[in-house]
């Protein structure tokens, strides 16, 4: 059975979109798409492995409804792509497509984070902005960046430091799509999902604890319970601070000041960004353990339950030197004074500044390993 979740924007009915959640949705995408009526024209944007796996079953459903109009961009997977490059590229295919700029274009992104953040990105500049959907293939996808409408790409300087915020008319997070993620892509989402138990919901974190061999060999009743618990957390975040303005939004970012920066520094060549923010994490955890803020058993149990995910604890290939240097382009710094999202208890952060820099050093430099 599916479940919905309107994302009901502040103020904004227009605006405001529905997450559909369930079993093969894909085979209805297309009538799902036609009954939105905003548009007739489909460009895709997926990867490669995506579109080899799940490209003709997308179109077949959206060929049943009536739509026979359809381009697509196939990027290659990983994070690398997510450049200015890729992204230019993907509008030149748009506007091939359209060639005489007589087409209502809605874009559908099918995908990981990196088709969803790109794809979205393009969706929000081609012709100052048309109408979207998100598929979210991964499970990284379908907690976290698949809704919420934060979309851009990378600089090599720093992660998303390119982008804005666009919202799609449609996310449909299809379970059954998740059976052909690979162990260290599910492993990667696990990390996002053990962060919204850490900042929001202590009854997920222990249900993760509890569950996680199930989850880890892909159980379909306890990754939808999973992920229909987090898009209710992040559909309420967005909902009262959609443009992260408010110091609410900011709280999903727990682990990722030092996650994005191990990414920057590797050149998002060594870390999927789960298993970053899996190590941004601990650090941020073990700094609010040294500023007596988070108790050592509540960090125990954090520590305890990504080991025991097979997510990365020690930072590998790249120096305290250069995630320093990708940290100080961290969005949360305002005025060059970094901003932490720090635990105090499994279920509830705070947002703490100006945290001594030898400390952060000090955290990251113990999990260097040579
Ligand atoms: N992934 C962080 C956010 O959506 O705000």
């Amino acid at each position: 059975m599916e479940q919905k979740i309107r994302i009901r924007l502040l103020n904004d009915i227009d605006r405001s979109y529905n997450t559909v959640i369930g079993r093969n949705i894909l085979n209805k995408i297309g009538n799902c798409i036609k009954s939105l009526n905003i548009g007739r024209d489909i460009f895709i944007i997926t990867d490669r492995k995506v579109g080899r796996l799940y490209g003709q079953k997308l179109i077949k459903s959206l060929q049943s409804a009536g739509f026979s109009d359809i381009g697509q961009f196939r990027l290659d997977d990983g994070e690398p792509s997510k450049t200015v490059d890729t992204y230019i590229r993907i509008l030149e295919k748009i506007h091939d497509f359209d060639k005489n700029q007589e087409k209502k274009i809605v874009i559908v992104t099918l995908g990981g984070g990196v088709v969803e953040d790109l794809g979205g990105f393009a969706a929000s500049t081609y012709r100052r902005g048309v109408s979207y959907v998100q598929i979210p293939t991964t499970l990284l996808g379908q907690v976290d960046c698949g809704l919420g409408g934060k979309v851009g790409v990378n600089l090599k300087e720093g992660k998303n430091l390119v982008g804005g915020f666009w919202q799609p008319k449609l996310a449909c997070m299809d379970l059954a799509v998740l059976k052909t993620l690979d162990a260290r892509e599910l492993k990667s989402g696990l990390a996002e999902v053990i962060k919204y138990g850490v900042i929001k919901d202590s009854n997920l974190f222990k249900y993760v604890e509890e569950h996680l061999e199930q989850i880890l060999h892909c159980d379909f009743i306890c990754l939808k319970h999973i992920i229909l618990t987090c898009v209710k957390i992040k559909a309420k975040i967005t909902e009262i601070d959609e443009r992260d303005e408010k110091d609410i939004r900011i709280i999903l970012n727990f682990g990722h000041t030092i996650g994005h920066a191990i990414e920057a520094a590797s050149h998002y060549r060594v870390y999927k960004h789960g298993e970053a923010i899996s190590i941004g994490m601990l650090c941020a955890g073990e700094i609010a353990c040294r500023l007596s803020l988070l108790s050592n058993k509540a960090f125990s149990r954090l520590d305890n339950l990504i080991g025991r995910s097979g997510l990365p604890t020690k930072i590998t290939k790249c120096s305290l030197r250069n995630i320093m240097k990708s940290m100080r382009h961290d969005k949360k710094f305002v005025n060059g004074a970094n901003r932490f999202v720090l635990p105090v208890k499994i279920g509830k952060v705070k947002i703490v500044k100006d945290i001594d820099e030898n400390l952060i050093k000090d955290v990251i430099r113990k999990r260097i390993v040579k």
